[in-house]
């Protein structure tokens, strides 16, 4: 097996190590030393847009927030279903991640950072879905193992119940949370009800033509009429 080569370290806000490595023509970033995601398997994380995006794909300018960069899959699949009026804010915690996405990562994902539709905002995602309100078609949270999360001791409160009260008065009505996990989670599903979505659970593949590791999608559908206003397209 080939060497684990370390391109590039820093650490989270909350002071956890975060490694960018290369083992042959494997990318692989490391939170902790644990691997939080590798380049040789991201079909699910393209799932996670094809389903996130089902309705927000056919509106005219959807607005869409994608919860951790990562190495761009979520966000290339994003840009292909979406149209030219799409605006997408890309909220991640780590700058190297960014600096990395713009470098030697870019070409995983076809250097989605250059396209004039994405804004990024280097920041907490629960920072960014605490200042809106009724604003986003989408969000696709992938910051994490899922709920159960391990790379950064903050990312809890994305997935609990004020992070998730937080997601749905950041939807529109008729938006859809999607949230990627690595497992299913019962618990989870039930905090989302609690919160008022409506909540589908799909099980998707690690590997973009089946195989590898199962994975699962969440998705909660905020209601058309929570606010009273009827759900109209822009
Ligand atoms: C598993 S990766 C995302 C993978 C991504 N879906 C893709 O397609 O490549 C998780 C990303 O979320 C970022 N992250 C972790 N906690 C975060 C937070 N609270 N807010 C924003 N980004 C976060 C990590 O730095 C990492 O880039």
């Amino acid at each position: 097996m080939n060497p684990l080569e370390v391109l590039g370290e820093t650490r989270t806000p909350d002071g956890s190590d975060f490694k960018l490595a290369r083992r042959g023509n494997e990318y692989i970033i490391l939170a902790n030393g644990k691997t939080l995601m590798s380049s040789r398997m991201h079909g699910s994380e393209e799932a996670l847009a094809t389903s996130g995006l089902r309705e927000a794909r056919t509106l005219r300018q959807p607005r869409v927030l994608i919860g951790g960069l990562g190495m761009g899959y979520t966000l290339r699949a994003t840009l292909d279903l979406l149209p030219r009026g799409a605006e997408i804010v890309v909220a991640e915690l780590v700058g190297e991640v960014v600096e990395w996405n713009r470098g030697l990562l870019g070409s995983l994902a076809g250097y989605p950072l250059k396209d004039r539709r994405v804004r990024m905002d280097v920041r907490d995602v629960a920072i960014t879905l605490r200042a809106a309100h009724a604003h986003f078609d989408a969000v696709l949270l992938d910051v994490d193992n899922g709920p159960s999360a391990f790379s950064d001791t903050a990312n809890a409160g994305v997935y609990d119940d004020r992070g998730l009260a937080a997601a749905h008065e950041a939807l529109r009505p008729g938006g859809i949370l999607a949230v990627w996990s690595a497992r299913e989670d019962r618990k989870f599903e039930q905090r989302m009800r609690y919160a008022g979505f409506r909540v589908e659970v799909e099980h998707v593949r690690a590997r973009l033509k089946k195989g590898g590791p199962h994975h699962v999608i969440f998705l909660g559908h905020k209601p058309d009429s929570s606010s009273g206003i009827p759900y109209t397209k822009h």
